[in-house]
């Protein structure tokens, strides 16, 4: 088990959301804190909440999917704290509508910083965590959805599946090298937060989104609405993961099911079960061409 008091955390998106309440989780334990995002509004208001509590915090407008942004947010996690113990990479997007109208765009907006995000950090920080010694840890925000997938979710379902393998392929590789950096991939289910909202951020010339995406987004803002676990309680369950050196933080008891149906799917040889909620007026658009 780590011990966190007076180590120091990056928090990516942590503008909002998750992303807010690691960061205040991480400052809860004494941990010095960096935080990063786009939204210059959102970061203000994480770092005034962190200020109070007597921990040091910096915070940096950091797009996620550009590689030499995270690579200044590295630079400048050393130069202000010396050292990162606790890596968040927890930047996110969702976009939904069916596989074959998302467009090229959805898909590389999405895959830019949900799994490009995570990429960076990993090439970013994990070599001069390494290179610094002693113990670390790296949490890599999945999904549920990088578990399990769902109708309409495609190309969020593609990223968080990406972010899985890469956590899992990172775990191995450390402990191959025998290094003391251990890594998480949290598996959130529905919570209430901005993620619904995602496309405030979203670039012009990524503007272009799936045409049949409606009726899948006004589903998903219902379930996030109905999400039981706040966002708060997502970020203690994690802290209590990465003290305890749990890879799977999986925060949401009942979807257990739905991953053993997948497993049960591939291994007995059967179609994948049909695990997503009903989408009203999905089922109208299946013929419509755009
Ligand atoms: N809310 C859920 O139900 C849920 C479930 C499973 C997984 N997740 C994952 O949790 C993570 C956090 O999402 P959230 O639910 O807190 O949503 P959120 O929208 O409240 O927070 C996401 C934050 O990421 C920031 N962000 C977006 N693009 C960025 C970029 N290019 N670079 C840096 N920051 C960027 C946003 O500005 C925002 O502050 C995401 O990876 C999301 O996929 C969320």
């Amino acid at each position: 088990m780590m011990e966190l008091k007076g180590k120091s955390a990056v928090v990516t998106g942590a503008g909002s959301g998750i992303g807010r309440e690691l960061a205040l989780a991480c400052a809860r334990e004494g941990m010095d804190v960096l935080l990063a995002d786009i939204d210059a509004a959102g970061l203000r208001d994480t770092r005034a909440a962190i200020e109070v509590r007597g921990v040091r915090v910096e915070s940096m407008l950091c797009d996620v999917s550009k590689p030499h942004e995270v690579e200044a947010l590295a630079d400048r996690a050393w130069e202000r704290f010396g050292a990162v113990h606790l890596l968040f990479n927890n930047a996110g997007v969702g976009v939904a509508g069916p596989a074959w109208t998302a467009t090229l765009e959805d898909w590389e907006w999405t895959l830019g910083i949900n799994l490009m995000g995570v990429v960076h950090g990993v090439r970013s920080f994990v070599p001069r965590m390494l290179a610094q010694g002693g113990e670390g840890h790296v949490v890599n925000t999945a999904s549920v959805a990088g578990l399990v997938d769902i109708a309409g979710s495609a190309v969020y379902c593609v990223s968080k599946h990406g972010v899985v393998a890469l956590s899992e392929c990172l775990h191995h590789d450390l402990r191959v090298a025998k290094a003391s950096i251990g890594v998480s991939v949290l598996c959130p289910a529905y919570v209430n937060t901005g993620i619904g909202d995602s496309a405030r951020h979203r670039p012009a010339e990524l503007a272009a989104t799936n045409p049949l995406a409606a009726p899948y987004d006004a589903a998903v803002r219902e379930a996030l609405r109905s999400g039981r676990l706040t966002a708060a309680d997502v970020a203690r369950v994690t802290l209590d993961g990465v003290k305890a050196g749990r890879f799977y933080i999986l925060t949401h008891e009942k979807i257990k099911p739905a991953i053993e149906a997948r497993m049960r799917d591939i291994l007995e040889d059967r179609s994948p079960t049909d695990v997503s909620r009903p989408v009203p007026g999905a089922g109208k658009l299946k013929g419509t061409q755009t």
